[in-house]
């Protein structure tokens, strides 16, 4: 996730900036730059890599002399990590310079606007819209105020942005729209920044900006404007946070922030890819004709993301009606798969570096499949070889046990499903719309699953569970795949024994395991296998489980005949329910972990990125 720092005072600027960039760095990035207004005007440095690149380029910023400046650290969403998609940008006049943190979702129309009234970009990047905008009005005879306020009136998407010009040596402002911005009051200095890690050595003073505000400042003064352009005053609230947990913005551990990340992230991936009520693939043309003439589609990935493709299986089968398989990249890569040019192969990564998916989609290229990448890292080596990129916007995830990525890979999913079908003429008008409303409202949903009472229920099922030796996740259809994701989340952050199987296959073997204190995870969201899961259920609490069932609002009271505690969250339509029945045994499996004193954003033997066989 991109990361903002702002600075006006008597210092000097780019040390400052630079020191707080370093202190963004767990939030990940991929290049990073700066911007200072010296005797010479707005000078800007920017590079791709690792921050000690651009500090070693400005000697730790001392060769820069000015006492105002913005800085950032880049994580590519539009347009690959490279020196010229890197922030700063600058306005085609060179007037105006400025850092960004979202995503704009009009950019296209808004950089053909622009382009049309002959501004030039540089850059692939959504950012460079805004600053040409931003100039586009101040060339107009506009203020720098009131060129920024014309500016993000036309924008529609997620902002936070810092904002220099050219003729107003001493001033910052900082806007923002859906995405993080603290404004830092300090002695003779103000500071603006993405979290607070990045101030917090300077002042501990701060306001949250909150959507639609401005603060317009330099080093004595600051004046706050909310969405109507009326001056507002900000409270001032004080961090009293020790730096490391200023860094997981106040929670203790990296997996729970990304878990309360989801709605987010999850509104981050859908928001834009939908337009007029339809769904917008840019980047992937799939025709009816193409798609009606493939044999099998295949999901090849690792871990979570080859859970994703289990669910990816049942809902694609289920809307487009063409067989689909999901195989571990592991097992695809050396199996002489049966794929040919009538094959589609969709590969899934988070970090878009794991070595066994990559192998496997060599094997399909080299076998002549057409390959789609859902990636969520912009320019890794999977993004780079796919025929086509589906990227999905989770932001960096820290946590090695994935969450949000886990999130955005599924609605990735949804999205695709509900294009090709659309594409095929697999789904009626009216089913097509009823999803793509209900996939709208899915961070809400999300939001509403992750209520601090449904938080609190976890934890105590967590308390009360945390000793048991084994545990199982039943459920049947789709159900069963969300039971192979909340399975793996126990093992790997609480080092507990866990099995996932489809409910339906208990009797076929590992019935015989269940014995008494044994822990059984139902996840019972199926409106037509209600009852069957139950009658599997009772099996299990007739040999002495203890059974947590996870379902839809409106069902407890039947669950709770049988089983001995429930969680429910919304019913929204069945392709979507994974998203909301996966949350409760994330933070379930976390709370374990933290009852069983592991090490959760870091487990044992585990690396977050797999780049070797
Ligand atoms: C589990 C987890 C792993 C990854 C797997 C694939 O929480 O994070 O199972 O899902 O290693 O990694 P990516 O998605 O980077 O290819």
């Amino acid at each position: 996730m991109c990361g903002i720092v702002g600075y006006a005072g008597g210092q000097q600027a780019a040390p400052i900036l630079l020191d707080g960039l370093s202190k963004l760095e767990y939030r990940g990035y991929d290049s990073a730059g700066l911007c200072v207004y010296t005797a010479h005007g707005l000078q800007i440095e920017k590079s791709k890599g690792r921050l000690q690149v651009l500090k070693d380029k400005v000697a730790d910023g001392h060769s820069i002399k000015g006492c105002v400046g913005i800085g950032h650290t880049r994580w590519a969403t539009h347009g690959a990590p490279s020196d010229v998609n890197s922030h700063p940008h600058l306005s085609d006049s060179g007037k105006i310079a400025l850092v960004h943190n979202g995503i704009i979702e009009n950019e296209a129309v808004l950089r053909q606007q622009l382009q049309e009234k002959g501004i030039h970009f540089r850059s692939e990047t959504d950012t460079e819209v805004v600053v040409n905008l931003v100039g586009y009005y101040y060339d107009q005879g506009n203020s720098f105020v009131e060129a920024v306020r014309k500016a993000i009136a036309r924008l529609e998407g997620s902002y936070a942005l810092g904002i220099m010009c050219q003729d107003y040596p001493e001033t910052v402002i900082a806007v923002k729209k859906d995405s993080p911005l603290i404004f830092g009051f300090g002695q003779g200095e103000n500071f603006i920044a993405s979290d607070v890690p990045a101030i917090l050595k300077y002042t501990q003073t701060v306001a949250y900006m909150d959507d639609g505000e401005m603060a317009v400042f330099d080093g004595s003064h600051v004046e706050f404007y909310n969405a109507e352009g009326r001056k507002i005053q900000k409270a001032h609230e004080k961090i009293s946070w020790e730096l490391s947990a200023a860094e997981r913005g106040g929670y203790e551990h990296f997996m729970l922030k990304e878990i309360m990340e989801q709605p987010k992230a999850i509104h981050d991936t859908i928001r834009p890819r939908i337009r007029d009520g339809e769904v917008c693939l840019d980047g992937v043309e799939l025709t009816g004709e193409y798609l009606r003439g493939i044999r099998k589609i295949y999901l090849v990935a690792c871990g979570s993301a080859y859970y994703v493709s289990c669910h990816a299986k049942y809902i694609i089968e289920k809307s487009c009606r063409i067989p689909t398989e999901a195989v571990m990249a592991s097992e695809f890569r050396y199996s002489d798969p049966v794929v040919d040019e009538n094959n589609l192969v969709i590969f899934i990564s988070q970090s878009g570096e794991t070595a066994d998916t990559l192998a496997a989609l060599r094997e399909a290229k080299r076998l002549g499949a057409r390959t789609i990448a859902i990636v969520n890292v912009v320019g890794s080596a999977i993004a780079k070889l796919a025929d086509e990129v589906i990227y999905t916007w989770a932001g960096p995830e820290i946590s090695v046990a994935t969450t949000k990525a886990f999130s955005t890979q599924l609605s990735v999913v949804y999205l695709l499903t509900l294009y090709m079908a659309r594409q095929m003429g697999t789904m009626t008008e009216d089913a097509y719309h009823a999803l793509v409303e209900d996939l709208q409202k899915l961070p809400q949903n999300v939001e509403r699953v992750l209520r601090r009472e449904n938080l609190e229920k976890c934890k105590a099922l967590a308390n009360r569970y945390y000793s048991r030796h084994d545990a199982f996740f039943v459920g049947r259809n789709i159900d069963s795949a969300v039971c192979l994701e909340g399975s793996l989340k126990l093992k790997e952050v609480a080092y507990l024994h866990s099995e996932a199987y489809p409910a339906g296959e208990l009797k076929h073997g590992p019935i015989s395991l269940i014995e008494e204190g044994t822990l059984v995870v139902a996840v019972n969201t199926v409106t037509n296998l209600f009852d069957k899961t139950m009658a599997n259920v009772k099996e299990v609490k007739a040999r002495g489980a203890d059974v947590i069932c996870i379902v839809q609002e409106g069902m407890e009271d039947q669950a709770m005949v049988i089983a001995d505690s429930c969680i429910a969250v919304p019913k929204v339509l069945p392709m979507l329910q994974p998203s909301l029945s996966l949350i409760p045994l994330q933070v379930f499996a976390y709370y374990v972990a933290l009852c069983r004193g592991c090490d959760v954003d870091k487990p044992r033997n585990l690396a977050k990125s797999v780049t070797v066989e």
